[in-house]
């Protein structure tokens, strides 16, 4: 994220270089080395852009022997190699003022640039509620509150049963990343259901202004059950007295053709 300077440190890459370069010629005969330097340039951000800490960070074959720190405004050694570099760095006026003056150009830049798409990315999460039977004996059910799509992420996600804070019976799946900066979470409640009881998962994240409530109950979902049992009764019942009626109309009405008896006749005479 932040673009690191090189702060005029090349005469050390020159001195490795040259060190490489007398090497050459006796490669063949020994293994080669690494010669490898590294920096890395970081931005704590301490209180938004208000309080920024600048570290520069140098490294070589992956020791780091000296560093840059904006709190004290030197270089500060880390090995023996890094002293004397670090004393040498010191040492130039204009290496120095160059290096204080990161935490203006690098990173309060860099704050204002990224914080649109970083410190203020806001994504409410979507919370639903699925209850799945249990495998343990002690508690018949698991009620599971997944909540995804949110970021930051920052988030506390609350059983509660019958309107108590649930704690003892609740686990949760690590933070989950979406892979599109959005993070998802489940938070599982194991419980026995009794008829009445209510449940909600409370869901609170920096994205909303209150926080979001899903209720579930078991009477919404066993009087549903028991409306579509009803139904399928009703339907097999309902199919079994037009098959037998329409049995025995036609059989009433094939026992008419054979022996005609003209029933309005008899209602005349
Ligand atoms: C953070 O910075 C703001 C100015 O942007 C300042 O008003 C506030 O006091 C600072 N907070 C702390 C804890 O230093």
């Amino acid at each position: 994220m932040v673009s690191s300077q090189e702060l005029g440190i090349l005469h050390i890459t020159v001195r490795v270089m040259a060190v490489l370069l007398t090497l050459s010629p006796s490669l063949c005969e020994t293994p080669p080395e690494d010669f490898l330097y590294q920096t890395k340039s970081q931005c704590y951000y301490r209180n938004g852009s208000a309080d920024i800490r600048f570290l520069y960070r140098c490294i070589y074959n992956q020791e780091e022997f000296a560093y840059f720190d904006s709190d004290t405004g030197y270089f500060i050694p880390k090995t023996e190699l890094g002293r004397l570099q670090a004393d040498t760095w010191n040492s130039q006026p204009d290496l120095l003022e160059d290096a204080r003056a990161q935490v203006e150009r690098v990173c309060k830049h860099n704050y204002e640039i990224f914080t649109p798409y970083t410190i203020d990315k806001k994504s409410p999460p979507h919370v639903k509620i699925v209850n799945t039977r249990a495998v343990s004996l002690e508690y018949e059910n698991i009620l599971t509150c997944y909540v995804d799509s949110f970021f930051p992420f920052m988030i506390t996600v609350t059983w509660l049963k019958n309107g108590v804070e649930e704690t003892e019976q609740v686990t949760s799946t690590e933070l989950l990343q979406d892979g599109d900066w959005t993070y998802q979470i489940h938070v599982m409640l194991e419980t026995t259901i009794q008829h009445g009881d209510s449940f909600t998962c409370r869901v609170e994240h920096s994205s909303l202004e209150t926080p979001i409530s899903v209720h579930w109950e078991p009477d919404t979902s066993e009087s549903a059950r028991n409306l579509m049992l009803t139904g399928i009764v009703g339907f097999v019942l309902g199919s079994i007295f037009i098959v037998v009626g329409l049995t025995i109309y036609l059989r009433s009405k094939k026992a008419g053709t054979r022996f005609p008896v003209p029933q309005n006749e008899g209602l005349m005479s």
